[in-house]
């Protein structure tokens, strides 16, 4: 069984998706992670992002694969491990940049085509629903307000004791969510078979007691 999880940056994918892969036992694959390895490589080349030439020639030459440590997924850019270096807002940034060139698409959705064909895997990303796993079993578009979205980052970012605007964050996510939906190669938006989930006032036991009882309603988990 595959559990598809779409959505906007900040929805809580992840987090949802790692409980739900330990609750029942799936193999959480993190695609985000993916494109941002690759938009790591463009930063560190300091290629620009309006470069589809050069960034679809890098695509030929990079090597991105994933690994499992402990149950945690680790990315591999020609063969580092990255996973320490992706989750600055630079990067988030610029993956979504990289990510409207197809080359990059099509590189990266046949890793992940590849790496659900023989296990359970429950896989969020922007896709995964409508071109990656269109045969997924359970396929949620899960989605917040902005604000709420904005303001649950900024409460990382503070936990972590970095200072931030929540201002400048909200206005952050909304130029990543107007790229990411309206990119002409395989865009952001709830497949038509997915069940929208609105994650705005749920805490996130609610959200992933939902999806458990749509995955339990299509398989024999409890
Ligand atoms: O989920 P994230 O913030 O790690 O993703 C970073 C960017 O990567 C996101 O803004 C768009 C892109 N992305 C994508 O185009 N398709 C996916 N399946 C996953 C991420």
């Amino acid at each position: 069984m595959n559990i598809a999880i779409d959505g906007p940056a900040g929805a809580g994918k992840s987090t949802i998706a790692k409980r739900l892969a330990k609750e029942l036992g799936f193999v959480y694959v993190d695609t985000g992670a993916m494109y941002r390895a690759m938009a790591l490589y463009v930063l560190e080349q300091e290629i620009n992002a309006s470069e589809e030439e050069e960034i679809s020639a890098a695509v030929e030459e990079i090597d991105i694969s994933i690994r499992y440590q402990d149950g945690e997924q680790q990315v591999f850019l020609n063969g580092e491990n990255v996973n320490g270096k992706i989750r600055r807002e630079e990067v988030g940034n610029m993956a979504s940049a990289v990510s409207v060139y197809p080359k990059v698409r099509r590189k990266l959705t046949a890793l992940q085509q590849k790496l659900a064909a023989d296990t359970d895997v429950i896989m969020d990303g922007r896709d995964i629903g409508t071109c990656v796993l269109p045969g997924a079993e359970v396929k949620i578009y899960l989605t917040a307000s902005t604000l709420a979205r904005a303001k649950r980052r900024y409460d990382e970012l503070q936990a972590k004791g970095e200072s931030c605007d929540l201002e400048a964050i909200r206005l952050d996510i909304e130029e990543r969510d107007e790229r990411d939906m309206n990119r002409a190669a395989s865009p952001l938006r709830q497949a038509e078979d997915a069940f929208l989930l609105d994650s705005s006032d749920k805490t996130i036991e609610e959200v992933v007691a939902i999806i458990r009882e749509m995955a339990a309603a299509k398989g024999s988990f409890s």
